[in-house]
């Protein structure tokens, strides 16, 4: 495991036993007891001495490093572990939050449970090989781009890919070293970093001042098409939105009043107000998402 910071890691698990092929964007859930110690200074947790042991399940994104240890890019399924990303919940408004704090008290030798299986539809299938691709994360949700990301650059692709993720701070940007290497290495590849609480984010009085940057922002206003030169046109192009739901903005349905787009806005209705379509199952569209809660 690699501590990006003290709330922020990249855990590499070693399976006991070989597991199924993922498809890039996928998921699986990690696990561990409810005997387990909890990181320090998280939100207390109280176990009465009547509860159970039970294991602790969260779904997780199948991520990946990108490149090796030469500075060759990895196969995705090609590894003797599988690597995620993930930030401590240290606390919620509603409960204590139950496995996060646990897998921060993980030390290098700790055994997790991991599912045998990986789930999901948040995967490259069906996309052309000359389409535009841009991903949009918050936080770790740039985890299964992270693997995808890698999937087109080993297989070709000859489409653009931008890669988005907004945080709150540049210490947040766990991959962005290995982002900017791509960068040199494939004349397709970009990586935008926007952050929120930096100084000049905050500051109006800095001359870099740029405000908080929401990635809702950076589409609606125009920067993301000027700063990649990529017009976000919904005949070529697929845009992957990962992590808090509000920045995705899935519509609600009710008998009453219909389809309704949340507030605040979410990355779905500037989508479709330009034409682009939610993929489903039986009607294939160009915005896909994975909701992380
Ligand atoms: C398909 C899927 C894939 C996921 N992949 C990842 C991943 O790759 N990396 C990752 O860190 N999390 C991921 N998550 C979230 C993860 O499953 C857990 O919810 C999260 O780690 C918190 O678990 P917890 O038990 O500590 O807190 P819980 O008791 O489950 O508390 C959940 C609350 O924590 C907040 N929260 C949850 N996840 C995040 C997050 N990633 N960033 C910021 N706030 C969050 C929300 O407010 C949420 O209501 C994924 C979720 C889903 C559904
Ligand atoms: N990352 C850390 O260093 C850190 C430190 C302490 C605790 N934590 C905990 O770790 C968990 C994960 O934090 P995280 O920072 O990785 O994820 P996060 O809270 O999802 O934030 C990621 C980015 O998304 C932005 N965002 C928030 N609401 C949005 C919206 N409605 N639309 C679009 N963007 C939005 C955030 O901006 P805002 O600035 O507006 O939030 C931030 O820049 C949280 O529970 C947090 O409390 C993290």
């Amino acid at each position: 495991m690699s501590r990006c910071h003290d709330d922020l890691m990249i855990l590499r698990v070693r399976p006991d036993v070989p597991l199924p092929r993922f498809s890039a964007g996928q998921y699986t859930v990690l696990g561990l007891g409810n005997w387990e110690p909890r990181a320090e200074g998280c939100q207390p947790e109280v176990l009465t001495n009547r509860q159970p042991n039970k294991l602790i399940k969260r779904a997780y994104s199948v991520a990946c490093a990108m490149l090796d240890g030469e500075g060759n890019l990895l196969e995705v399924n090609d590894s003797p572990f599988l690597e995620f990303y993930i930030a401590l919940v240290g606390q919620t408004a509603s409960h204590p939050p139950a496995l996060t704090p646990r897998l921060f008290a993980m030390d290098s030798s700790s055994r997790i449970y991991c599912g045998p299986r990986f789930h999901g539809h948040y995967t490259l299938d069906g996309i052309a090989r000359d389409a535009d691709i841009v991903f949009a994360a918050t936080g770790t949700g740039e985890a299964p781009h992270n693997a995808m990301a890698t999937q087109l650059l080993k297989t070709g692709h000859r489409g653009r890919i931008v890669n988005v993720t907004c945080v709150r701070w540049k210490k947040d940007l766990g991959y962005l070293a290995t982002h900017r290497r791509l960068e040199t290495m494939f004349a397709n590849y970009r990586y935008v970093a926007l952050t929120t609480r930096e100084p000049e984010n905050l500051d109006p009085s800095r001359p870099d001042f740029v405000g908080k940057r929401y990635l809702q922002d950076y589409f609606a206003s125009g920067a993301f098409a000027i700063e990649t030169g990529i017009s976000l046109d919904p005949g070529n192009t697929h845009v992957f939105l990962c992590g808090n739901s509000d920045m995705i903005g899935v519509p609600v349905h009710s008998q009453e009043s219909g389809r309704r787009y949340p507030r605040p806005q979410g990355m779905v209705e500037i989508l479709e107000s330009r034409g682009f379509q939610v993929d489903r199952p039986h009607d294939r569209g160009n915005i896909h998402f994975e909701k992380y809660w």
